[in-house]
């Protein structure tokens, strides 16, 4: 049968903690695939601020938000939560949520790594595809424990395999290994057995 994969895993985990009506995140909007997974789970009512710095994710995300009955808009009629697509880093995310959700966000989901099939160039040296970057990973990781509710949380899928990627998984490790047991409890999830393999990281603000 085998284990969950991270990518399954995380969302296990944000079902779990993200009630119908909740305010959520998607920090890395990418295809959708968890854009289009908070919006069911917080369903009308609810809110999901997605984030990309590629238009092309955030127009595939939206494909798949109008594919599966929603417009990206305010979710009216469709079974999901209202879509706020917002073409910025997430490392913004502090100041383009509005203050009233500041401390009452449910859930906020970082999908590190790259667009899989993007054309989006520059990362690294001009080149190659646009891959999230620790410097705007960890002021971000920051940004989304101030925003987090109590109780809430936000699961860090982690890739340490492409090029950049061990300096990226590396930051966050030390990150979070550095985060005080007094405010959050912190796991990890992992297959030792598959070296270079995505990692998940799941942080529960108390
Ligand atoms: C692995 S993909 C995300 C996959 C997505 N969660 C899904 O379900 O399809 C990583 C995404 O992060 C985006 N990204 C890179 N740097 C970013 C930043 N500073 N802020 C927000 N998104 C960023 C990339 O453009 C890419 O689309």
């Amino acid at each position: 049968m085998g284990f969950l994969s991270v990518l399954t895993m995380a969302q296990r985990l944000v079902a779990e903690r993200a009630a119908p009506g909740a305010t959520v995140v998607d920090a890395t909007a990418g295809g959708g695939v968890d854009t289009l997974f908070l919006a069911r789970t917080v369903g009308p009512g609810g809110r999901v601020y997605a984030f990309d710095v590629q238009e092309e994710a955030l127009a595939r995300t939206q494909k798949r938000l109008l594919e599966a009955g929603g417009a990206g808009g305010d979710g009216a009629g469709t079974g999901l939560a209202e879509v706020l697509l917002l073409h910025a880093g997430h490392e913004e995310m502090a100041d383009r949520l509005p203050a009233e959700a500041h401390g009452r966000v449910s859930a906020i989901m970082f999908n590190l790594g790259y667009l899989p099939g993007g054309s989006g160039t520059g990362a690294l040296d001009g080149d190659g595809p646009v891959i999230t970057m620790p410097g705007t990973t960890l002021a971000a990781l920051a940004a989304a424990l101030r925003l987090l509710a109590p109780g809430g949380i936000a699961t860090v899928v982690v890739y340490p395999g492409h090029q950049g990627g061990q300096d990226e998984a590396s930051a966050v490790d030390d990150w979070i290994s550095a985060l005080p047991d007094e405010t959050v409890q912190a796991l990890l999830y992992r297959f030792p057995k598959r070296p270079g393999s995505p990692y998940l990281y799941a942080l529960e603000k108390k």
